[in-house]
């Protein structure tokens, strides 16, 4: 392992764990030159916010969001981690400022198709309070409608749909397995509320296949960029439970999970169907087809619609290109195996034969209080 000069949780045993973050991130952000003196001459300088943790400049915040996406052990898409647009809304902290802001955020997130990464930092947690809190696992998601054991929609969002209904949302006309969820956003002091997704913010990709013109008739489609809304982002001794993130897609995030997962859409027997292939024999290899083709279509749709997203192959290749950069400035690489090797032709990459480590290294994302924690990758 080459050195690391920033200690994942420096020898902070003995401090609180607030002073220790802002221990940590201050070094780095010395390093980066944002600040020539000591701590001290820092802290004082600064001041504490209201919510405790020091009270960040702009340049500072976006500086630590972005270490926390370099710092994301389980993200292969990292290399272009500068290029993070950090937006400070850290003012924010009623549902109504919140919803006006998400909107933004898709939009510039989205551009059409020409996805950026962007993140949008609302204000900080306060003691005793339950919000700014955004309820969504991600802005962009179908709802799950259970139903005597089977589900229409996404399992994955059985809860929060449910959630949804309650609150007083109906789903527009029919039922389908492709209803975008509305947000449902939870202001300081404020108690939870659901807010339509504003119309025509959300980009959609019908899914087509280059060769195989039945697959567009299974009438299937994923939204073009996942807004992360469920991890807090942990900085400098403040937490941001509401600091939704978003990339593009690696393919087979929709084509080998969302897609395809038996707890998830379960589409590999219909799709092996269609494609005439023996299910009853394991060995014929039908799961494996059928998430070819399904990843195909995922990566050719997105391509057509003029959409950004990378294939598990490349972006294998960029996170080489990232860990040898961060190696080149003296730092180690803190990274999941299990979370980077990509969910299909593994050994075909070259992550697959990369020994990682996870160094816990902060500031980071960290999963909120969701009901239903996501302990699976
Ligand atoms: N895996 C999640 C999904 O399929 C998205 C997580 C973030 N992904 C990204 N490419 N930034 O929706």
């Amino acid at each position: 392992m080459s050195s690391c000069p920033f200690h994942p949780h420096p020898a902070g045993a003995a401090l609180p764990a607030g002073e220790a973050d802002a221990r940590d991130f201050f070094r780095q952000a010395q390093a980066e030159g944002l600040w020539v003196g000591t701590f001290e001459s820092w802290k004082a300088e600064r001041g504490t916010g209201a919510e405790g943790g020091v009270r960040l400049t702009t340049a500072e915040l976006v500086f630590g969001a972005k270490l926390a996406w370099r710092n994301q052990a389980r993200c292969i898409g990292r290399l272009y981690w500068r290029s993070l647009v950090v937006r400070d809304f850290r003012e924010v902290a009623d549902a109504a400022g919140m919803y006006a802001a998400l909107g933004e955020h898709l939009e510039l997130a989205t551009r059409g198709g020409d996805v950026r990464p962007v993140m949008t930092v609302f204000a900080p947690a306060k003691a005793g309070c339950a919000g700014p809190a955004i309820r969504n696992r991600q802005l962009a998601g179908y709802a799950g409608y259970r139903d005597r054991g089977a589900v229409l929609g996404d399992p994955l969002n059985c809860a929060l749909t449910e959630e949804a209904l309650a609150l007083g949302w109906e789903p527009p006309g029919q039922r389908t397995a492709f209803d975008l969820l509305p947000w449902i956003l939870v202001g300081r002091d404020e108690r939870p509320r659901w807010f339509p997704v504003p119309a025509g913010l959300v980009k959609e990709v019908r899914l087509v296949h280059p060769t195989l013109a039945w697959f567009g008739e299974l009438g299937l489609k994923w939204y073009a960029v996942p807004v992360v809304c469920d991890m807090a982002l942990r900085l400098a001794g403040a937490v941001y439970p509401a600091a939704p993130f978003s990339g593009w897609y690696m393919g087979t995030e929709i084509g080998s999970r969302n897609l395809a997962d038996e707890a998830r859409y379960n589409l590999l027997p219909q799709i092996a169907r269609c494609m005439g292939l023996d299910l009853a024999a394991p060995a014929s290899l039908w799961r494996e087809r059928a998430l070819v083709e399904l990843n195909a279509a995922v990566l050719h749709s997105f391509a057509a619609a003029g959409c950004r997203i990378v294939d598990h192959h490349t972006a294998s290749d960029e996170f080489g290109r990232f860990c040898a950069l961060e190696e080149a400035a003296g730092r180690s690489v803190s990274a999941e195996w299990d979370w980077i090797v990509p969910p299909l032709a593994g050994a075909a990459t070259a992550v697959f034969h990369r020994p990682m480590t996870d160094l816990r290294l902060r500031p980071e994302f960290v999963h909120g209080g969701h009901a239903e924690e996501r302990a699976g990758r």
